[in-house]
């Protein structure tokens, strides 16, 4: 009875189109009901529209909102909501945008302004300005939201983020500053700030963080330090939003496609004790590109583990997560140091000063 209704709505439900006649949205005429064409693309199955079964009333054209009282199918999933931290540029934020949005989230895309995200706009995407070090704008921005969306968000993703290459001995305050402002000081910050609503939504918050807090990447040590940082700020902060229904999730992300290594390669100061390999120091600038996975690839991994009922606590994802969960969960930490002890020009440096050709 039941395949004989459906196949009786499919037959019925061919759609025609409707034309306008103030040259608005086009209207899709389906078993009497009037859709406009947006709903079209909306997350339901046109079965699920059937006027019998939610009592459309037949032959009257509908706008969204009133489609949205009438029908317990749309009722019970609203498109869910979705705030993305650094979305400029062709990095792993404006990947994951443009992923949402066609698995059918409503996005809401952040950058330093808003202006330079017209990439994401002309896809249908909401872009709000958001520089994540200022605790001001992240107030402003999670106000924007709640009056867009009713004082919910489903899901807060903290992606900016920002490298930081050099010795650990020479890096200058500017140095460790900035990159903790920006890859954990700004996260707390837009936790804190939109926190309320991912609380109403019993939603999720995500980090992007990286395989590179548990591997001690040679000239990374503050860059490693902040993500290793957020890694345990972000499980003890899942323990403290559990009691609330919201899931926080950690993606340990390795090499992805992106612009976070830059152009411009870094040299050493004068008084570097790493001089004798700058060369080294200099190839290492970069080095997180090499081999790295697809930025597309990556997003679409992550958007299919979000859109879980329950996101996991910890997903790995980009080039080279394989072997570093091997070695992490495997091996002794000892283990981890004696195979990158002789990277970027460790050995060289550490037989010029056995040798006595460098004096400390
Ligand atoms: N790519 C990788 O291999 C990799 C690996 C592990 C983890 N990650 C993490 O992935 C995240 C995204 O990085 P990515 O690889 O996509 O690098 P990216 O291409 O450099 O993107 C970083 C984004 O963050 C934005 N950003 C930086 N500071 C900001 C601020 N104060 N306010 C607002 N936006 C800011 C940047 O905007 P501006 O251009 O305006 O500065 C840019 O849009 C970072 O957290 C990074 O640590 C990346």
């Amino acid at each position: 009875m039941l395949m004989k209704r459906r196949c009786v709505f499919y037959k019925e439900s061919r759609q025609t189109k409707v034309a306008t006649a103030d040259g608005s949205s086009p209207v899709f005429k389906v078993r009497g009901v009037h859709l406009h064409e947006q709903c079209l693309f909306h997350s339901f199955s046109l079965s699920s529209i059937s006027p019998r079964r939610h009592h459309i009333p037949s032959t009257k054209s509908f706008p969204i909102p009133t489609l949205y009282l009438l029908t317990p199918t749309l009722m019970t999933s609203p498109r869910k909501t979705v705030l993305i931290t650094g979305c400029r540029g062709i990095g792993i934020g404006n990947a994951l945008a443009r992923e949402f949005h066609a698995q059918g989230f409503r996005v809401f895309a952040t950058a330093r302004s808003a202006s330079q995200l017209d990439d994401l706009t002309a896809l249908g995407i909401e872009a709000i300005t958001l520089d994540v070090t200022s605790r001001e704008q992240i107030a402003a921005a999670a106000a924007e939201v709640a009056s867009r969306t009713g004082g919910t968000l489903d899901i807060l993703v903290n992606n900016a983020g920002k490298a930081c290459t050099i010795p650990a001995l020479d890096a200058t305050d500017d140095d460790i500053k900035g990159v903790f402002e920006t890859n954990l000081f700004s996260v707390v910050y837009t936790c804190q700030g939109f926190a309320p609503l991912v609380i109403k939504a019993k939603g999720t918050i995500v980090q992007i963080g990286s395989i590179t807090q548990m591997v001690p990447l040679t000239f990374g040590s503050l860059y490693n330090a902040t993500k290793a940082a957020l890694h345990a700020f972000t499980d003890t902060l899942r323990v403290e939003l559990e009691p609330f229904g919201v899931n926080v999730t950690e993606i340990i992300t390795g090499g992805v496609k992106s612009n976070i290594a830059g152009n411009s390669k870094r040299r050493l100061p004068p008084t570097s004790i790493y001089l004798p390999v700058e060369d080294a120091f200099i190839a290492r600038q970069g080095t997180s590109q090499d081999g790295a996975l697809d930025t597309d690839a990556y997003a679409k991994g992550v958007v299919q583990q979000l859109s879980k009922s329950t996101p996991p606590r910890w997903y790995w994802r980009g080039s080279f997560v394989w072997p570093i969960w091997i070695i992490t969960t495997f091996f002794s930490r000892g283990f981890m140091h004696y195979i990158r002890r002789n990277t970027f020009g460790m050995d060289k440096l550490r037989a010029l000063v056995s040798s006595g050709k460098i004096k400390v």
